[in-house]
């Protein structure tokens, strides 16, 4: 194989064979294939795309790249769902014990944050002693005694990913739906599941703004999944204003432990119930969503997924309390009126501000920064209320922070009405 040639290949819009793009990723990741010819040829699918055959091949060599959970031996389904990420996006937290208390099993293998949105990973280690960095085999017995395991990706899952999402990272090229589709789903295969729920999203927050782009990725990782002979359904909600009202990692897990007591912003609950609902009907405890509804409202009701849920914190070294922050400080509103917008990836950046994300990924996270909003779109705001609370270290500058909440919400005379929270329910090749 001679490198020059498959980057001119792609370049020209031609059509990698399957060996090809074995090759040239293997050769990346055994050293032979340099950073800067791996750029040439991100850059040249980020313009030229990938066939779905293209794709698929793509997932396939980074999948088997590294090694594979295989829960073959281990009884029931094992379902997961994945977010293409959000602000105050916390969702797994509440579903991974909710589902596993309705007797499906849950391997998670979760991100960290960067930028603007945050990552399971990082929310769970705002918990002391919480530990994410488990053997496969420890993997593997917890999500059969407990039903569900939180990890993060290993040296030996995906190492292919792990290198080119670097890399991609730093040369603008990760905003390419095969590239997006063959990294996602080669981590979620590695996790041996028999079925997945999308949550992608769509709106100011989110990776995709638009509708339209939001549902080409999610029919285009639905065929990855399909052509893995994985069960998978989608789901199109809203990141046009923060999910919750919590953003920051101990300020989520607290607010994911309301909605485990029952409590929580209507949202929040709301939408995990969904995604729990369409794994329980995937991993075969229910017939139709209906009934899946009910049986996860009735693990959260009765207390079985608390339960779960403090029983995975214990198992992984957790304990309680959270960390909390040293001080906080009000922002009010300059004037009157209707919530129109609460800008998702501003107030992302607020709390990144704060210390509560990383800009660089060595960057050191405070667990207990991060902010609670007061107010979303559609709730009606008088002058000088308190439309967030920031939390944070003493020494830490909140003006930066001031600022990018007060551009975030833009007010309105009108009375205004709440975005809708799921837009579309994808089930086979695009169908609703
Ligand atoms: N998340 C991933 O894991 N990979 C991508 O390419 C984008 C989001």
């Amino acid at each position: 194989m001679i490198p020059a040639q498959i980057i001119r290949k792609k370049r020209d819009g031609q059509e990698l064979t399957r060996e090809e793009i074995r090759e040239f990723v293997m050769g990346y990741v055994g050293g032979e294939i340099a950073d800067y010819q791996m750029s040439a040829w991100l850059m040249a699918v980020f313009f030229k795309g990938m066939t779905k055959k293209e794709t698929w091949a793509l997932t396939e060599t980074m999948l088997h790249s590294g090694v594979i959970a295989d829960f073959t031996d281990v009884d029931g389904f094992k379902v997961d769902k994945h977010s293409t990420g959000g602000v105050g996006d916390k969702t797994s937290l509440i579903i991974g014990p909710l589902v596993a208390a309705a007797g499906v099993k849950v391997p998670m293998i979760s991100g960290r944050g960067l930028g603007h949105t945050g990552g399971t990973l990082d929310k769970l280690e705002s918990i002391p002693g919480f530990n994410t960095r488990l053997s496969l085999d420890t993997f593997k017995k917890q999500v059969t005694d407990l039903g569900v395991c939180f990890i993060g990706q290993t040296a030996d899952i995906c190492p292919a990913d792990k290198k080119m999402y670097a890399l991609r990272d730093v040369t603008g090229t990760v905003e390419c739906i095969p590239l997006i589709c063959a990294s996602i789903m080669s981590k979620k295969l590695a996790e041996g599941i028999d079925g997945l729920v999308l949550d992608v999203k769509t709106g100011s927050g989110a990776f995709m703004k638009s509708r339209k782009e939001s549902e080409r990725l999610a029919k285009a990782l639905m065929e990855i999944a399909q052509a893995a002979g994985k069960k998978v359904t989608a789901l199109i909600t809203d990141m046009n204003q923060p999910l919750g009202n919590a953003v920051g990692n101990a300020l989520e897990v607290t607010e994911c432990m309301d909605v485990l007591n029952g409590l929580g912003p209507a949202d929040l609950r709301e939408l995990s119930i969904e995604l729990s609902a369409h794994m329980i009907v995937l991993g075969k405890k229910a017939k139709n969503i209906d009934s899946a509804r009910k049986l996860a409202e009735e693990v959260l009701r009765s207390g079985e997924a608390l339960k779960h849920f403090e029983k995975t914190v214990r198992q992984q070294g957790g304990r309680f309390p959270m960390s909390k922050a040293e001080t906080t400080t009000s922002i009010k509103a300059l004037r009157s009126g209707y919530v129109k917008a609460v800008e998702a990836e501003k107030i992302g950046l607020a709390s990144l501000s704060l210390g509560a994300g990383r800009l660089k990924s060595d960057d050191v996270i405070d667990p207990a920064a991060g902010l609670i909003l007061h107010k979303k779109i559609g709730d009606k705001v008088q002058k000088g209320e308190v439309l967030v609370t920031l939390y944070h270290g003493k020494s830490r500058s909140t003006e930066q922070a001031r600022t990018m909440v007060l551009d975030a919400y833009e007010l309105s005379a009108k009375k205004t009405k709440a975005p809708r929270l799921i837009y579309k329910v994808m089930q086979t090749k695009g169908k609703t």
